[in-house]
């Protein structure tokens, strides 16, 4: 089984399928797209049904039965399409090239499942308008929180186009993904140069192989290019020699790679030079680069994600969660139309559990991104299975209050509250040149499940994940069943084991893997979690930081108020004692405990299960996923035990159960 194909591996499909009666398709070929919808339709019935697709030029009007027929329907909205059986045939509708590609793959999809051919009638349109992946890949082939080998995108300083390019385009498509970033958002060094005649062959070309399959190509901008290319003095928005530069630059740059979607931009966050330096704002710098990209549709992707890592974050006072929000609420309007702001699920950094960022709701009148990171970085890495989609499912379903109806973080970043298009959900990419994509086998399940939700984010994480695991590993029962067990609890587990009940940041903050409860700490105020002997969490409401108060009513005073937080957030919003009792009856010294243990059994139960897949799952794979959870099951014992020493030393209150803490 090739791997390198991930969800694309077709197996046989039954010899009395009815399947086997298509046997041909008719088509122009001429359309680069149409063109490359044919030849996945072809390719997917030579592997699962061992003959092949024969091609009929469309100008035939009569189409024999057991035929794939394209057909216009004007119905069929930019992306969308209406796959359906019709007297033995099989017609893809739609309105646009990459209606046809998508209509085509759904069809690919239906096949692997090995859905009913008859009667089928499947019309889908994609929910979110802009679907994409964000690659932290540095120019010189690292990956900056890659858990899967190196880049694929670069090596030495130069841009790598070959096989894997196309199957990655391939992949991204046959999910629905219409848009990647290809470089590091923090854009130093060689990356600066992208934007220069130095790369603009290759990245034609790149652009032209995820044109043939529907996704935009972007790039990560280096705010202070005028400066760091060495011909300007300043990067001031409001220059005009530095408006006319930019201007004179996008002409050049969109001439050369027309199939260019425009810029990612991390800017003053972390060491990132932006407008501050000149005592601008974010809309000023923002909307200087959205001019100058506007005559070519050009969009601005602007991210939230801003804060002042050399700032004490940790005192009472400046509290790092508002940093964000403070950053832009005052800014919401003052955005140019091609530009969107792009905004992590969380106000800190993509840790296990966060409430949802509060510029979601409000903001009103900014175009808006959800960023969600499948690179786990604070999420195992790769090494630790942890299937991400419920947890996006609860991000998307947050009320807001923005509006009256329509108002969940989904309606938000699908257009429907503030009839918008430019908007849409991010994922920080978790692939590499590892021959399977991802490292761990089954975190192929989160890139996967991100493009298919956000396509259609009413499909449900097991619902995705059974999707995922069928095409992967093919339809035993078995292996289905135990693979969504496994991904099912992979989340609840890992955040079991972790920092408890919302407060994050327990781990080593150089690699920001393994335990280390007091890592992130500070001289003066302690550590992120504050925890000494009589409790733990931070003050976040009216008395602390005042952060729940930048919630839309009521969700403001449900944080505000240990009574009425959710368990699962209690320490992010509040200092509490070890022996408050939480809305589960248990004391929270006493759930620190019980997690930790129950964390542990969980992945002992889920290596169990996963070790009777012997002989059914691929060598290879399964070798390869073995290795982690053996690591995962030491690894998590050691998360359990370090917090639970940690706790039981603080707090001097022993186990009500009497287990033995080490
Ligand atoms: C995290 C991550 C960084 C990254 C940053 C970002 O802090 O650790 O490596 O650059 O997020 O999102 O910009």
């Amino acid at each position: 089984m090739g791997f390198e194909q991930a969800w694309l591996s077709y197996r046989m499909i039954r010899e009395d399928s009815e399947w086997r009666g298509i046997g041909r398709i008719y088509a122009d070929e001429d359309d680069f797209i149409i063109g490359n919808a044919v030849r996945e339709l072809q390719k997917a019935w030579s592997e699962m049904t061992g003959a092949a697709l024969m091609l009929c030029p469309d100008s035939q009007k009569t189409h024999q039965a057991g035929s794939i027929i394209f057909r216009q329907d004007e119905g069929c909205g930019p992306e969308g399409y209406h796959v359906f059986e019709e007297d033995g045939n099989v017609v893809i509708a739609a309105s646009t090239d990459c209606g046809w590609l998508y209509g085509a793959f759904e069809l690919i999809h239906q096949m692997q499942m090995e859905n009913p051919l008859s009667g089928m009638d499947i019309r889908k349109e994609p929910v979110m308008p802009l679907r994409m992946l964000n690659h932290w890949d540095n120019m010189d082939g690292s990956i900056e929180r890659g858990y899967s080998g190196n880049s694929f995108f670069f090596e030495n300083d130069e841009i790598l186009i070959d096989e894997r390019t196309v199957t990655y385009a391939r992949l991204l498509a046959s999910v629905g993904i219409n848009g990647a970033v290809i470089n590091n958002v923090n854009v130093k060094d060689a990356a600066t140069w992208l934007i220069t005649d130095r790369y603009f062959d290759k990245l034609r070309r790149l652009s032209e192989i995820f044109a043939g399959y529907g996704i935009k190509l972007f790039l990560s901008l280096n705010y202070a290019a005028p400066v760091e290319l060495g011909q300007l003095d300043s990067a001031d928005p409001l220059s005009e020699e530095v408006r006319e530069w930019w201007k004179r630059r996008m002409q050049l740059v969109f001439g050369q790679i027309p199939n260019l979607g425009g810029f990612l931009i991390k800017a003053d966050s972390e060491g990132r030079p932006g407008p501050f330096t000149y005592g601008r704002t974010h809309a000023d710098g923002a909307n200087m680069l959205a001019e100058a990209v506007e005559p070519y549709g050009g969009l601005i992707i602007w991210r939230c994600f801003v804060y002042n890592c050399k700032q004490d974050w940790r005192d009472y006072v400046t509290d790092r969660a508002r940093s964000g929000y403070d950053n832009f609420i005052e800014l919401d309007g003052a955005f140019r139309d091609n530009v969107i702001l792009q905004i992590k699920n969380g106000p800190m950094d993509f840790q296990v559990r966060e409430p949802v960022h509060p510029l979601f709701g409000g903001l009103k009148a900014s175009n808006q991104i959800l960023e969600v990171q499948i690179a786990q970085e604070y999420t195992g890495q790769q090494r630790h299975v942890c299937y991400l989609i419920p947890m996006f499912k609860e991000v998307l379903a947050f009320r807001t209050y923005a509006a009256k109806t329509d108002d969940t973080v989904m309606d938000i970043v699908s257009g429907k509250t503030f009839n918008q298009t430019k908007c849409g959900m991010a994922a920080v990419a978790n692939t590499g040149n590892d021959e399977n994509w991802t490292g761990h086998d089954l975190a192929a399940a989160n890139l996967y499940g991100f493009g298919r939700l956000a396509f259609n984010p009413s499909a449900t994480a097991e619902e995705l994940a059974t999707e995922w695991i069928v095409r992967t590993f093919g339809k035993d029962q078995e292996v289905r069943e135990v693979l969504l067990f496994i991904l099912m609890n992979s989340w609840k587990a890992y955040e079991m084991y972790n920092a408890p009940l919302g407060i994050g940041w327990m781990v080593n903050p150089a690699y920001h893997y393994g335990p280390s409860v007091d890592g992130y700490e500070y001289d003066r105020w302690g550590t992120y979690h504050r925890a000494d002997h009589a409790g733990i969490g931070v003050d976040r409401s009216h008395h602390g930081t005042g952060y729940a108060g930048l919630y839309e009513e009521p969700n403001a005073s449900m944080y505000d108020s240990p009574e009425s937080c959710p368990d699962e957030l209690l320490l992010f919003f509040h200092h509490m004692p070890y022996v408050h009792k939480l809305h589960s009856g248990k004391t929270v010294i006493q759930h620190v405990y019980d997690t930790h243990f129950e964390g542990v059994e969980l992945v002992d139960e889920m290596v169990k299960r996963f070790e009777g897949l012997e002989g059914k799952l691929p060598d290879k794979a399964f070798g390869r996923m073995l290795e982690r959870f053996q690591h995962q099951k030491e690894h998590a014992r050691e998360w359990r035990d370090q917090i639970n020493t940690y706790f039981y030393r603080k707090s001097g209150i022993a186990d009500e159960k009497g287990r033995k803490i080490f």
